[in-house]
């Protein structure tokens, strides 16, 4: 049995006034969670993503515990990069790439591929989630931009200071923007193809792209992440692109073609709406907040919903990813508190 209310996230990224504001996390399939761990102990991380049933439960783990009012897809935005020759393993010290690309003649390895094959699995996992949410529950797919990807494929992993994808932006422009306009080219054909496997909106996350000056991300960021985003704009799903650490470039990104931006919670938003106009917004409660007393997460959750109402639309999320260790208490007064806010209560 499906019910067909109107879902009070879609709405909110369609710029109207949803019943109650809607809430989900990054990150909320994970860790965290003790049904996940428990898949973990059977299956890597890796397997996980690319096994349909099981990608398929545990998406859907995080809305039958908290209710929240948008599934994820459970993946990851390192997953399309293996079909194009850069394999990825996940251990307990972050994803570390098996050969850092590091020259022209790496980046001319990489093969844009077609999704629907290399990636088939994806698709798969979102047909089996959809059957099992319905029309009850959207689901959100997505990817990482080309610049976020690039630091993953260039440094090899994690980085604190991003060396060697610097090195290159200081040394071999060139060669660096042919990387991006093939991932580009890569990751617009893998969202199209969560779009025709039945995803209800998509999310871009753009973790890095905050590390360069604006003139910089104006240059070789923003052109490519534009480029997808309007690629997009004719499957008619809701587009959210978060880019962390955004406040420093919200003149240079309130152009661009979407419905939502996402934002960290170093920004605060009464400013930040003012200087998006027109679109809604999603976030920004600090994922350590949740470390804090239920009083704390009670007041600055409901601080983030009335700065919300300002915007065309809010959806309530966390500035960035839950963190594995967060109490599994402190999500549950999260959602009560925020699906509970009523914007003249
Ligand atoms: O949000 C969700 O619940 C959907 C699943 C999802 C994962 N990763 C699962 C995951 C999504 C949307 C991502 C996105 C992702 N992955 C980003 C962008 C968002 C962000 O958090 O900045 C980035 C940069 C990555 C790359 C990545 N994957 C890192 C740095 C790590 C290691 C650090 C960490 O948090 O574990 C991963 C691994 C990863 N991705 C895990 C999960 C659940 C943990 C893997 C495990 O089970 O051991």
């Amino acid at each position: 049995m499906t019910t067909s209310r109107p879902s009070p996230f879609l709405a909110a990224l369609r710029g109207e006034k949803p019943e109650h504001t809607p809430i989900w996390v990054m990150r909320q399939a994970g860790r965290y969670l003790p049904e996940y761990m428990a898949v973990r102990k059977k299956l890597s991380f890796n397997e996980l993503c690319r096994t349909p049933e099981m990608a398929c439960e545990v998406t859907l783990q995080p809305i039958r515990r908290f209710g929240f009012d948008a599934a994820i897809l459970f993946s990851d935005i390192l997953v399309p990069l293996e079909p194009m020759g850069a394999p990825f393993q996940f251990g307990d010290g972050g994803p570390k790439l098996e050969r850092p690309l590091r020259t022209e003649e790496d980046f001319k390895s990489l093969q844009v591929v077609d999704a629907r094959e290399g990636c088939h699995f994806v698709g798969d996992a979102i047909k089996m989630i959809k059957s099992e949410l319905g029309d009850k529950t959207p689901l959100i797919g997505f990817a990482g931009s080309p610049f976020t990807l690039a630091t993953y494929l260039i440094e090899g992993g994690g980085s604190k200071d991003y060396r060697h994808l610097k090195a290159m932006l200081y040394s071999r422009p060139d060669i660096l923007q042919d990387l991006l306009d093939k991932l580009g080219d890569q990751i617009l054909d893998y969202l199209l193809m969560q779009a025709e496997a039945g995803v209800d909106a998509i999310q871009l996350f753009d973790t890095w792209g905050g590390i360069l000056h604006p003139a910089d991300y104006e240059k070789m960021v923003l052109p490519v992440v534009k480029r997808i985003l309007d690629g997009l704009k004719d499957t008619g799903l809701p587009r959210i692109y978060f880019l962390k650490a955004s406040a420093p470039y919200n003149h240079l990104i309130k152009d661009l073609d979407v419905e939502c931006f996402g934002l960290d919670w170093t920004q605060d938003m009464t400013r930040a709406i003012p200087q998006l106009p027109g679109k809604a917004v999603q976030g920004n409660l600090d994922p350590t907040s949740l470390f804090g007393s239920t009083e704390e997460i009670k007041r600055r959750a409901l601080d983030i919903c009335r700065q919300g109402t300002d915007a065309p639309g809010h959806v309530f999320n966390l500035g960035h990813g839950i963190l594995p260790q967060a109490p599994i208490s402190a999500v549950e007064t999260l959602v009560e508190t925020v699906q509970s806010f009523r914007r003249n209560g």
